[in-house]
């Protein structure tokens, strides 16, 4: 089996591409990403001789080179992640969410159903979503596969319109699809420019944490190696043309997130209880603001049998420790010359 994977240099996509190439042996795993700022091969250094893994440098957006792949690698299945994926991004220049997340995932579709004929035994589209489509809730109530999307951030709006494509391609064509849409995902080798990571990286150069607001905002994380495992049980036992809401069954409010962040990281970093919290500054809100999410997981729960396996306090130390590790890969990524390695690696082959 041949299985595209987007996106697989990014945070999440990274660790799926890891699961996938160490895991399935037999099937071949291609890796197509268009190294954004986003995008980092030394993510993926363990495994990027493994053989029967494949990297490609592609633009989504490139509809000619992106038909011309399909045809020369014949993919069977994708597992599409590329997208421009941070809100406050989409705050400043939405059209390029609406380039990469809607007209990207539009090439994809048209490519795989160009590929495949409409003979698609054994094919599969499945689109990675986030919970982010289904708007914001109040005080109560969770997000399940039927809450009505209401997308409120140009962000959530192009991956909303994506899924609505998505579906459509099914209920039209008849393409094989699946779509789950996952809470916020924390963990290794997310850019440092989402609240954890951001606030790791601060921490540790004692600058300030940009808290939004009253820092009174709600969001339910998830350790990304498992949405990496929900993402692999969909993929091999979920029901075509369905939709799985993945969470972590685990709301924080934003600002004792960063509290239990700054406790944590004072412990680990020999420094006096309580010096990290000074650096806690309240900003002026980010614009639509999402006051809370939070994902009913039953569905994924009683019909593929995946729940988490990490517990916050699990995860959360394992991704401290992570950049504590690994300050030149954060080094890297905040001076920009994780660019190099691909040149280094790549540019002769
Ligand atoms: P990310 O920003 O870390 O990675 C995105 C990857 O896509 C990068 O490697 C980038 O180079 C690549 N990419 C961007 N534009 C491209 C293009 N035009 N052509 C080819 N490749 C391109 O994102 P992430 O956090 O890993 O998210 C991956 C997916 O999961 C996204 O679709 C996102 O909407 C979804 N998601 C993310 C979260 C989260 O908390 N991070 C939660 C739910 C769903
Ligand atoms: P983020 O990691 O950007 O994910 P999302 O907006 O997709 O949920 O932000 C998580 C929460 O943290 C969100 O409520 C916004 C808040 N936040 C801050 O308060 N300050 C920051 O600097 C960032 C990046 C986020």
């Amino acid at each position: 089996m041949k299985v595209l994977i987007t996106g697989g240099a990014g945070f999440i996509g990274s660790h799926v591409v890891r699961l996938f190439v160490n895991k399935y042996p037999e099937y071949e795993i291609f890796n197509l990403d268009a190294l954004t700022y986003a995008g980092n091969l030394e993510n993926l250094r363990d495994i990027e001789g493994a053989s029967n893994y494949k990297f490609l440098k592609a633009d989504i957006n490139d509809v000619l080179e992106i038909d011309a792949l399909f045809e020369k690698y014949q993919f069977d299945k994708v597992i599409h992640l590329a997208a421009e994926s941070h809100v406050d991004r989409s705050i400043s220049d939405p059209l390029a969410f609406v380039r990469t997340n809607v007209i990207g995932t539009m090439n994809l579709l048209n490519a795989a159903k160009g590929l495949w004929k409409d003979n698609f035994k054994e094919k599969l589209f499945y689109h990675i979503s986030t919970d982010e489509v289904y708007g914001t809730l109040g005080e109560t109530g969770l997000f399940t596969e039927s809450t009505s999307y209401a997308p409120n951030s140009p962000y959530s709006a192009s991956k909303a319109s994506s899924d609505h494509f998505v579906r459509a391609y099914g209920e039209t064509y008849d393409l094989p699809y699946i779509i789950s849409n996952c809470s916020n995902n924390y963990g290794p080798n997310q850019f440092p420019e989402k609240l954890i990571p951001l606030f790791i990286n601060n921490i540790i150069d004692k600058k300030p944490l940009p808290v939004y607001g009253n820092g009174d905002y709600t969001r339910d994380w998830l350790y990304v190696i498992d949405h990496a495992i929900a993402i692999d049980k969909v993929f091999h036992q979920g029901r075509n043309k369905e939709t799985y809401n993945i969470g972590g069954i685990n709301e924080w409010k934003n600002i004792d997130l960063v509290k239990l962040l700054c406790k944590i990281m004072d412990a680990k970093l020999n420094r006096a209880e309580g010096s990290s919290a000074e650096l806690i500054n309240f900003i002026q809100d980010r614009l639509g603001h999402d006051k809370r999410y939070a994902i009913d997981a039953s569905k994924i729960g009683k019909q593929l049998g995946w729940k988490p396996t990490v517990t916050f306090q699990e995860g959360l130390e394992t991704t401290i420790d992570w950049y504590l590790d690994n300050e030149e890969w954060l080094k890297n990524v905040t001076s920009g010359k994780y660019k190099d390695y691909y040149l280094n690696q790549y540019s002769s082959k």
